[in-house]
């Protein structure tokens, strides 16, 4: 991004058919936040992977919305030039006007966009959710909220293509501004991505989509235990962490 005005969700959206790809991270707090606008990023995910990378459940399934709304409002803090789009989280959005409570919820913490997991089945909610006034993001393909959801990648069946074509179709005529596509067979997402009129944004679907979104704590190595196998990660915060607490040990203790 070159000029400073604040992203809006059809900015987002008038990247389609541009060469600028949208970049997108997830944020779970203000100085990530401040940090990744500073550089430009344009799009902040509070996304329900705060409950893995930051509250150390064991998968997305268990966040609760409360629990997910402080961290919304923390990224809301830091002003961000960039669009806040915050996940609904699983079982939120059961029915259209569940949706429309939950994303008036993280409107109010400070989101200005809502990120709802799932495709057809979803299309209600969407539709509950733009007719309010909310923008979203759609995300299909693999859904880490469906209980037992394993990481694999999708779309390669033959029904799965069908249903995954299906699926973005349905977010796009439900009103979606852009949508997530989440470990998806790469040649299919190029496909998909050619016939939307709303950007695609992967995430380990091939490099053919309009635009990339990582969870933070994998590009920056914050995660050691477990990283998709996907992610090139850009530093090795664990290391640093663990050598600066280490000195800091040795220094306190005498032993430097
Ligand atoms: O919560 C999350 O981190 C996500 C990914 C798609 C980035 O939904």
């Amino acid at each position: 991004m070159t000029d400073s005005s604040k992203v809006t969700p059809e900015w987002v959206r008038s990247r389609k058919g541009t060469r600028e790809k949208i970049a997108a991270l997830t944020a779970y707090d203000y100085p990530t936040a401040r940090l990744l606008d500073e550089v430009g990023i344009p799009v902040l995910l509070v996304g329900d992977s705060l409950a893995m990378v930051v509250l150390g459940y064991p998968d997305t399934t268990s966040l609760q919305l409360s629990e997910l709304l402080p961290h919304v409002a923390a990224v809301a803090r830091a002003k961000p030039r960039a669009l806040v789009v915050a996940d609904c989280p699983a079982g939120t959005c059961l029915t259209p006007e569940d949706a429309l409570a939950t994303g008036k919820a993280l409107v109010g913490a400070g989101a200005e966009a809502v990120k709802l997991e799932g495709g057809l089945e979803e299309s209600g909610a969407i539709r509950r959710l733009t007719g309010a006034g909310i923008p979203v993001m759609a995300h299909i393909g693999l859904l880490p909220q469906r209980v037992g959801a394993r990481f694999r990648r999708v779309g390669r069946l033959p029904e799965e293509r069908e249903r995954l074509i299906a699926d973005a179709r349905a977010v796009e005529e439900a009103g979606s501004f852009s949508v997530v596509v989440e470990a998806a067979d790469a040649a299919l997402t190029a496909e998909i991505t050619r016939s939307l009129r709303i950007p695609t944004i992967g995430i380990g679907s091939g490099a053919e989509c309009d635009g990339q979104i990582l969870v933070f704590h994998d590009l920056v190595g914050l995660f050691p235990w477990f990283r998709p196998r996907f992610v090139e990660p850009k530093a090795d915060l664990a290391g640093t962490i663990r050598e600066a607490a280490q000195r800091f040990l040795a220094e306190t203790q005498g032993k430097a």
